[in-house]
């Protein structure tokens, strides 16, 4: 039966890795995978991690399933890291959360709960997103529609264009935001800018559905949920996606969880009820591994501290390579303007270069971009960056 079957390409960002895997330049740089590195161009465990994961090993006395929804406990830490824990909707009844396998996950299932309450509502997805949110919340049955977000050429949010496309949104649509660090432009909206979607979402009766995979990384812990509290202050239902794979460099460990904000708490009931039985049809039971380690660093003051260190020296190091990379191609850049390196928040940023460009960093100087422009801005480090530079210059300049 089997032989009926498409073909389906290779994602362009893993034939991207492959590629940069398989050219045996020592002089190669890699800016197309998306994951943290240090500045040996590493991906570490980190400390905290570490640590929990001893911790973790001395105490676990089984490996029996978890429950559907995961770990109780980290359920609780991340409602609270995500909402702040004294945000007035914790303990009102109206939050239900639960842990899923990663924010791809995690997206997943709120996707389903949100298109079993409303068959019929459309997705609206910000131009340009993460390439991953179309497959992955259209399959579960959305009809996805488009709003301007990025400006290519002022290289920063459209923000007029943006808000003239939600005030059409139509009641019990669904609208997805990045929480912080968009991937793949890095321009984040501004609290006011935030505040003034909360108030079009109120007018409108849209849902608004959050994606933060990077809180942390863009201007800390606190600051990154800005718009994620205002909205479960202000609107009477929210659903927020999270992810634990960049800020807690759990990525294998696939650490997410879906939380949903509801009107009252029967709502909240119903809806933890379907989202367990999105779960059972989809994996049964998320892995308990990454759950259990966040816990533990979230639950212990000591490790908390240690992991905060540790994530503010990440956020720190990508903000630092932002201010090198535009310094040092902005001279002789012919005069393109790289400024917005410097403004822009999280791992990504576009580069903003030609297509031809692209083509020759790669073939002359092994430099691995994706062709959207997107660069990891933790893929630079002092090793490469005169490397990287110099190389962007001499391709721009000819
Ligand atoms: C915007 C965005 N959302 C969600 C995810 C998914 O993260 P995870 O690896 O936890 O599934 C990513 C990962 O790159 C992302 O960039």
């Amino acid at each position: 039966m089997f032989e009926s079957l498409k073909p389906v390409g290779l994602d362009p960002i893993l034939s991207l890795m492959i590629a940069f895997r398989e050219d045996p330049r020592t002089t190669k740089v890699d800016l197309g995978v998306g994951v943290y590195m240090d500045d040996r161009g590493r991906t570490p465990v980190m400390n905290a991690v570490k640590r929990a994961e001893t911790k973790l090993m001395a105490l676990e006395n089984t490996k029996s399933y978890q429950g559907i929804g995961g770990d109780a406990e980290y359920n609780k830490h991340m409602l609270a890291l995500l909402l702040g824990a004294n945000h007035s909707v914790i303990g009102s009844g109206r939050t239900t959360s639960i842990q899923a396998p990663g924010g791809s996950g995690a997206l997943r299932v709120g996707a389903e709960v949100i298109t079993r309450a409303r068959p019929n509502a459309k997705l609206w997805v910000g131009v340009p997103t993460w390439p991953n949110h179309v497959p992955l919340l259209g399959s579960a049955g959305f009809e996805i529609k488009e709003y301007p977000y990025y400006d290519m050429e002022t290289r920063q949010i459209n923000a007029d264009l943006m808000m003239e496309t939600l005030r059409s949104v139509p009641a019990g649509d669904v609208v997805l935001l990045h929480g912080c660090c968009h991937n793949p432009t890095g321009a984040d909206l501004t609290n006011a800018q935030w505040d003034e979607i909360t108030e079009i979402a109120l007018e409108r009766g849209f849902l608004p559905f959050i994606d933060t995979a990077y809180q942390g990384l863009g201007d800390g812990l606190e600051e990154d949920a800005y718009g994620m509290r205002v909205m479960a202050e202000k609107l009477p239902e929210l659903v927020i996606a999270s992810s634990c794979s960049k800020n807690f460099g759990l990525y294998r460990e696939r650490t997410g969880s879906i939380t949903f904000v509801t009107k009252n708490a029967d709502d909240a009931k119903l809806v933890l009820g379907q989202a367990m039985s999105v779960a059972r049809q989809m994996y049964s039971m998320p892995p308990a591994h990454g759950a259990l380690l966040v816990s533990l660093i979230l639950g212990d003051e000591e490790l908390r501290s240690e992991w905060t260190t540790e994530l503010e020296e990440v956020r720190l190091r990508i903000l630092s390579m932002r201010t090198l990379l535009a310094d040092s191609i902005q001279d002789n850049a012919l005069g393109m303007d790289f400024s917005h390196i410097k403004r822009q928040k999280g791992m990504f940023s576009f580069l903003g270069v030609k297509p031809e460009h692209l083509v020759r960093l790669r073939e002359e100087f092994g430099i691995y971009i994706v062709s959207s422009t997107r660069i990891n801005l933790a893929g630079i480090n002092s090793s490469n960056i005169k490397y990287l530079s110099d190389s962007i210059r001499t391709v721009l300049n000819g």
